[in-house]
């Protein structure tokens, strides 16, 4: 890798931390930044930076995502809004949006899609006049295979969504601190109706 690469990649590897402390995700979501990034891409070719600001209309489909693996690991990978139903009155933090267990590894890239789905992806969806949400993206290395006791929650309902904690979650099974992660921001838009509709809401 030549130096200059090589400096835009650690930069980029550096910036996690200090983004999440910066804008609070530590301590509002975890008590210590993740020290990787990860990659996250959506299919309209939006990417998650450090807290950049996107649009619920950029992020409605689930994006690809990449992080640093180990070759016989499992990972549990997790979005959260500690944001809900606002930053300043955020009553029911987290509501949290995608949360994928047993996630396997293939030819050294983490398979998402053959993880196992405890709640289904579903795009940012912030009520009008609320402001920018924090979208908080999370992996932690499990230890082994997982026997999750969680319900599983569809794309069609918001039902168990909200108050939840991803700490809490990692206590429970044992996850130990975040390996890496990565966040953006966002605030209503047109698509958000649309994303209420599909909740029943
Ligand atoms: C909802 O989930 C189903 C799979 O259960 C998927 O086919 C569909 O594309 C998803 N819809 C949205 C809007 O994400
Ligand atoms: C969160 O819990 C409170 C009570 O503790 C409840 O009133 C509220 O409806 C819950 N919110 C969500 C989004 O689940």
């Amino acid at each position: 890798m030549s130096s200059a690469r090589k400096l835009v990649f650690l930069r980029f590897f550096s910036s996690v931390a200090s983004s999440m402390e910066k804008h609070q995700v530590v301590p509002d979501v975890i008590s210590d930044a993740p020290q990787k990034a990860m990659r996250i891409k959506y299919p309209t070719g939006a990417k998650v930076a450090f807290g950049n600001v996107l649009t619920p209309t950029e992020v409605k489909d689930i994006p690809g995502v990449k992080w640093a693996v180990d070759a016989n690991a499992f990972y549990t990978l997790c979005m959260v809004d500690p944001d809900a139903p606002s930053r300043k009155d955020a009553k029911w933090r987290e509501w949290h949006h995608w949360l994928i267990g047993n996630i396997p590894v293939e030819e050294n890239v983490p398979d998402v899609c053959r993880g196992e789905t405890l709640s289904e992806y579903i795009g940012s969806a912030p009520p009008k006049g609320t402001g920018l949400h924090r979208y908080v993206f999370l992996v932690y290395k499990q230890k082994e295979r997982i026997k999750f006791s969680e319900p599983r929650l569809t794309n069609t309902s918001a039902e168990k969504r909200g108050n939840f904690s991803i700490t809490k979650f990692a206590a429970k099974y044992k996850l130990g601190e975040p390996i890496a992660g990565n966040f953006y921001q966002a605030e209503y838009d047109d698509y958000v109706p649309i994303l209420f509709k599909q909740l029943g809401a």
